[in-house]
């Protein structure tokens, strides 16, 4: 570059620069003689921030944490503001309050969705992108009662008793083993089967027993402290016999309707029949019986009562299998239903 280039260049760079400051003494000048400024701390409120972990606690289903590293341009020492609620209340006011680009929040209720929210420490309340806001399900309570708690049964050749539960909660977590406990009257024994952890949410248990077997059957989950069901007792139907008996009544023409579910037939008997037995009222005596029969699982009665007691059972075509009667139940044309105290010439 030629010399004499060089000296204009810095010439036109200086009287740029002189040229400004005198623009801004003119605009000085001008602001001072037309207006008095007063300064106003006008509250900035704080921004949410993004959360970038959220998850439940290991081992501790109602407790999640939060994590949000640490954002670049913010002072190493901020104060954060913790919005969480449930899923369905607003973000209104911080919770908690931390210096810590983490935080750890026990104690919510199990098996709840929240939502969650952080901001930097501010005056007012935080202004809270939707976006920022993060979400989970708190897992299962894993002392908490099984849901859904059924003792049903399955006709075969060795019957079996099905015990059928739901976890507490959809969202169970951490596998989560379940205890079943049957105490069998004949034996006065318990039978007790445990179930290996899963995190499945529905059970069928098929538990092989004898005809006539009596049970107290309950389930929980196998973590210490655990609540069981309440108790069901079942009664496993005797060799050939109908169950699941029900009654439903027409009040219109007096008629009952009475149907149930059929026993396993082995290979040795060949056809059977049902002995359908009416009781006028609820006087359950031999004397009292009228007796019907009938091929398929159900049977219309129209008498001239309102009262009736119904009972059941199946007879093999040879007549050398006759299984037990069934429970009786005492049914009125109003379409009330009721088991007579358990019979004692079974
Ligand atoms: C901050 O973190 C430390 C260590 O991780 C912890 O001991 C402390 O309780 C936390 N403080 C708050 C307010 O969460
Ligand atoms: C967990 O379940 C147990 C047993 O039902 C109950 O006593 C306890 O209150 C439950 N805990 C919470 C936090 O809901
Ligand atoms: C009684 O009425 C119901 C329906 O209204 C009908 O299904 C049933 O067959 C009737 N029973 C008799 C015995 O008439
Ligand atoms: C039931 O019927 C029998 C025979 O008819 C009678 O002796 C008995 O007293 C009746 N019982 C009731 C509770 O009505």
């Amino acid at each position: 570059m030629h010399v004499s280039t060089m000296v204009f260049l810095l010439t036109a760079k200086i009287e740029i620069v002189l040229t400004l400051i005198n623009v801004i003494a003119v605009a000085d000048e001008i602001i001072d003689t037309t207006t008095t400024t007063t300064t106003i701390a006008v509250p900035v409120p704080p921004k949410s921030i993004d959360i970038s972990r959220i998850f439940i606690s290991p081992g501790l289903g109602n407790t999640v944490k939060l994590d949000w590293g640490t954002p670049l341009p913010i002072q190493p020492d901020t104060t954060y503001w913790i919005y969480y609620e449930k899923d369905d209340d607003e973000l209104t006011s911080p919770k908690l309050t931390t210096t810590n680009t983490s935080v750890l929040i026990s104690d919510l209720e199990f098996c709840t969705k929240y939502k969650f929210a952080v901001s930097v420490a501010g005056d007012g309340n935080a202004h809270i992108n939707q976006n920022n806001v993060r979400s989970i399900v708190t897992f299962a309570n894993r002392t908490a009662t099984p849901k859904d708690f059924r003792v049903g049964y399955e006709p075969r050749e060795v019957p079996c008793m099905l015990v059928e539960w739901s976890a507490s909660c959809p969202n169970v977590g951490q596998a989560l083993g379940y205890v079943i406990s049957a105490f069998q009257h004949s034996t006065s024994k318990y039978v007790i089967v445990t179930f290996p952890a899963s995190t499945r949410s529905d059970f069928t248990y098929r538990m092989k027993v004898a005809h006539g077997d009596k049970f107290d059957v309950k389930v929980s989950t196998n973590f210490p402290g655990s609540k069981p069901t309440d108790t069901m007792t079942f009664k496993v139907p005797g060799f050939l016999q109908p169950y699941n008996v029900k009654i439903s009544a027409n009040e219109e023409n007096g008629s009952f309707m009475i149907y149930w579910q059929e026993p396993y037939l082995p290979y040795y008997v060949d056809r059977i029949f049902y002995e359908v037995r009416v009781y006028k009222g609820s006087n359950v005596t031999a004397a009292a019986a009228e007796n019907y029969y009938v091929i398929r699982p159900v049977m219309v009665y129209k008498g001239e009562g309102i009262e009736y007691t119904f009972r059941v059972r199946a007879v093999s075509y040879d007549r050398q299998f006759w299984s037990p009667l069934t429970d009786s139940i005492v049914a009125n044309i109003y379409g009330e239903i009721r088991l007579l105290e358990e019979d004692k010439r079974k």
